[in-house]
């Protein structure tokens, strides 16, 4: 915590992290995302992370301490958890799909051009938050996926390509096929307590019954036990640079056993 201090504004650095300063940060983002002037009285840099990913805060608040752009903080600390595979949930290594393998999710968004680049199911690349960077700068498009993703990656300098398997993402995968492949992202589906492949179990697609009350408790139910902390979630990261600009990022492997695709 005490770590904490040295990346908050000096403005800040006053007063203890707890959740009171926390709070504080979170109520200067508000105020500036609902457009108030950006009259900078030694309010920015800011940069706000999810999960007490320090290696990551630090990494972005050098860069944006040093003057680069609220893109490049956001680069470079999402960046910093993809090697460090935050958590299992950042980065190559972690969370196989049903198939066992590791594959990226990442996007950036720059608050000044407005503009937005994404890799999704990236397969081969563990560069994830670069290569979304790649498509916002240098394509029309917004969102690349799958093969193609790591194509277009490895065509713009990105090493690659990359085994993103682990051993332990291979032993959980290992131990989920021992389990019969659960628990899992189908629903309404035959068989139910074994692995696929997996057919529909009303041929006919009625949906009868499914406004009734106990298939919505159901359906909660069912859903509610895929949350997990080490189910979901990954890093998202906002930085406010020295101008007052913002840029947002995330990098994640997706959810564990996800169905291969997204
Ligand atoms: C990728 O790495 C994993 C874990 O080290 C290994 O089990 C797997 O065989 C590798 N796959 C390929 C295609 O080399």
């Amino acid at each position: 915590m005490k770590d904490l201090h040295s990346l908050l504004p000096h403005s800040m650095a006053a007063t203890n992290l707890n959740s009171a300063s926390i709070f504080l940060l979170t109520f200067a983002l508000l105020f500036m995302v609902m457009g108030h002037e950006a009259s900078n009285s030694g309010q920015y840099p800011v940069v706000v992370s999810t999960w007490p990913f320090l290696e990551a805060v630090r990494a972005a608040w050098r860069v944006v301490d040093n003057g680069f752009s609220a893109v490049d903080a956001v680069v470079e600390g999402c960046s910093a958890c993809e090697e460090l595979r935050c958590d299992g949930t950042v980065g190559p290594g972690g969370s196989p799909d049903e198939n066992g393998e590791t594959t990226i999710d990442a996007l950036v968004m720059d608050g000044v051009t407005m503009e937005v680049g994404a890799v999704a199911a990236m397969r081969y690349i563990k560069d994830g938050i670069k290569a979304a960077r790649l498509v916002m700068q240098y394509t029309e498009h917004t969102l690349l996926v799958g093969e193609q993703a790591a194509a277009f990656a490895i065509s713009m300098g990105l090493p690659g390509p990359t085994n993103l398997s682990s051993s332990e993402s291979m032993d959980k995968w290992t131990k989920w096929k021992e389990n019969h492949c659960q628990p899992n992202f189908w629903k309404d589906v035959v068989p139910v307590d074994r692995c696929g492949p997996y057919h529909a179990k009303d041929f006919l697609g009625s949906s009868h019954g499914t406004c009734s009350k106990t298939t919505l408790m159901e359906n909660i139910k069912s859903r509610s036990s895929h949350v997990g902390r080490h189910n979901h979630d990954t890093i998202s990261m906002a930085v406010f640079d020295k101008m007052g600009n913002i840029a947002v990022g995330t990098s994640t492997n997706g959810a564990t056993f996800k169905i291969p695709g997204r």
